[in-house]
């Protein structure tokens, strides 16, 4: 797709559609009177005919209008002007790209970027709308001897200030650049098990030293070092599967101070969770396939970290694996010494993401981290407490909190801070070892989830976002989130973020 932006607004070309926005009582916007007027007020009256008022989630597709060379022009309904705000206008290009995607229509002339949006600019109007034609555009292709594609190559932005062209070129920049990891992060997550295991997760991290030689180190971990490092945890639920564990370790370097504590993501890549002995019911088991989806974020989060060449030091880490039963697979009842010294009974050998998760907690310190998330499709019940929109986020830092939730807000990747309640962690004590790795509650379990990581996540500023639900849904596949969240964390770390406003 091709991205660019003008001052314009009336297009020479006739092949183009314009898009223009109607507020609540038929309020058209400032270019949409404009339009209306040399159209001698034909736009007004064929809204007046259609019974479009200006309702959120409205439209209208107009052909030939008088006086404007448009070949078509599109109307979509906005609601109340006062109330126009970031997920309305979310919602509106979500409207806008499902009727264009279904029609030949090849070029678009983009006129929501007129609209006022409480606190944010051009640049993050821009941005925003890029992101969101890629990310609805996307399709699954690999698989299929016969491809979908769709007709829309172009994409015109207008804007009205001549200051704002560097706002303008810098969105389109960024925006392609995230548009273009989420693709990676969604190519990866909805390959299938037998092709994408830790060996294939692994191949992928070590590449990336190659295609960005300057500042990407990969060290590979496989099960032998993970032995010496005494990982017995993560090796436990990897033990019985064909597929080896490995841990990659993508480390970015690009801080002017190279000693600068690094921040560390942590993606849960779990390859295929079967639930191992305590097995998963057959109903809608292949979508463990996506068990990996957070190590391949974090995969697509490097890759756009370096194509942006953040001025950070970041390591991201991919802790792959496979859940798999058999003779020679850990068990309800096991004890396992984790990497932290902490000994763990096994109680559900399906909740085998915390047991990845905390010697990998434990093995970052290493790194000294300034901070450290994690991010894991770790429980079914965060999705049944926020639905397979928000994001679950438990920590143990109310700034890093407020800084994931504000970067949440501003990407549109919904995201729900959650207790850690000290009460809750009690609940992990074992009659056998130091902690149980689940608890008998059958509540709560979002929380549960964290407050055993908890356990290991010391002497660091340390995030969790669980998104078993966003990550990915049965009918659409996978999402790439939360990579809109976390590269806005980092965009505002850099202190190279774009003045929103
Ligand atoms: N990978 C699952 C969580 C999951 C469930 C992700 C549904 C996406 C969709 C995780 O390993 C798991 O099985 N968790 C258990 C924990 C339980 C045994 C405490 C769960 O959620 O049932
Ligand atoms: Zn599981
Ligand atoms: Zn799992």
């Amino acid at each position: 797709m091709e991205f660019t932006f003008n001052f314009n607004i009336l297009d020479k070309k006739t092949n183009t559609c314009a898009i223009i926005s109607v507020f609540k009582n038929k309020e058209l916007s400032n270019i949409g009177n404009k339009l209306n007027i040399i159209s001698n007020n034909y736009i007004l009256c064929e809204i007046n005919n259609s019974g479009l008022n200006g309702k959120i989630n409205q439209s209208l597709l107009l052909h030939n209008v008088p006086n404007i060379k448009y070949k078509r022009l599109l109307i979509i309904g906005c609601g109340n002007k006062k109330k126009f705000n970031i997920n309305k206008y979310i919602n509106s290009i979500n409207k806008i790209i499902n009727i264009i995607k279904n029609t030949n229509i090849k070029k678009i002339h983009f006129f929501l970027t007129e609209l006022n949006i409480y606190k944010l600019n051009i640049y993050w109007k821009i941005r925003k709308a890029i992101e969101l034609i890629e990310d609805k555009l996307y399709v699954f292709n690999k698989f299929k001897n016969k491809k979908k594609t769709f007709n829309i190559k172009k994409i015109i932005f207008y804007i009205n200030k001549e200051k704002n062209i560097n706002l303008a070129i810098i969105a389109i920049k960024q925006g392609i650049a995230i548009s273009n990891s989420i693709k990676i992060v969604k190519d990866i997550s909805n390959l299938p098990p037998n092709i994408c295991n830790s060996s294939y997760l692994s191949m992928r991290s070590y590449r990336l030293q190659d295609i960005f030689p300057d500042k990407i180190k990969v060290f590979n971990i496989n099960e032998k070092d993970m032995k010496k490092l005494e990982m017995n945890a993560y090796l436990s639920v990897g033990r019985e599967s064909e597929n080896e564990s490995l841990m990659s370790i993508i480390k970015y370097s690009n801080h002017k101070n190279i000693n600068k504590k690094p921040i560390v993501f942590i993606g849960k890549g779990v390859t295929f969770d079967s639930g191992g002995i305590s097995l998963k019911n057959h109903y809608k088991m292949d979508e463990m396939k996506y068990d990996m989806c957070a190590a391949s974020v974090v995969y697509g989060l490097m890759v756009a970290i370096a194509k942006l060449e953040l001025p950070l030091n970041v390591i991201g880490i991919l802790a792959c694996c496979e859940n798999m039963l058999g003779g020679n697979s850990y068990r309800p009842g096991d004890i396992i010494k984790t990497m932290s010294g902490i000994n763990v009974e096994i109680i559900n050998t399906d909740a085998e993401g915390r047991l990845i998760i905390c010697d990998v907690l434990t093995y970052v310190k290493r790194f000294n981290p300034e901070i450290v998330i994690d991010i894991a499709t770790l429980t079914g019940a965060c999705i049944i407490a926020l639905g397979n929109k928000i994001n679950g986020l438990m920590s143990n830092s109310n700034t890093l909190s407020k800084e994931l939730l504000n970067s949440a807000k501003i990407s549109g990747d919904c995201t729900w801070l959650l207790p850690i309640k000290e009460e809750y962690k009690k609940k992990f004590n074992s009659k056998f070892a130091d902690i149980v790795n689940i608890n008998n509650n059958n509540s709560g379990g979002a929380i549960f989830a964290a407050c055993f990581l908890s356990y290991f996540a010391k002497n660091y500023k340390w995030a969790h976002l669980d998104i078993a639900g966003t990550s990915h849904y049965n009918n659409i596949g996978a999402t790439g989130r939360p990579l809109y969240l976390l590269i806005q964390f980092l965009l505002k770390k850099s202190k190279i973020d774009i003045p929103l406003y």
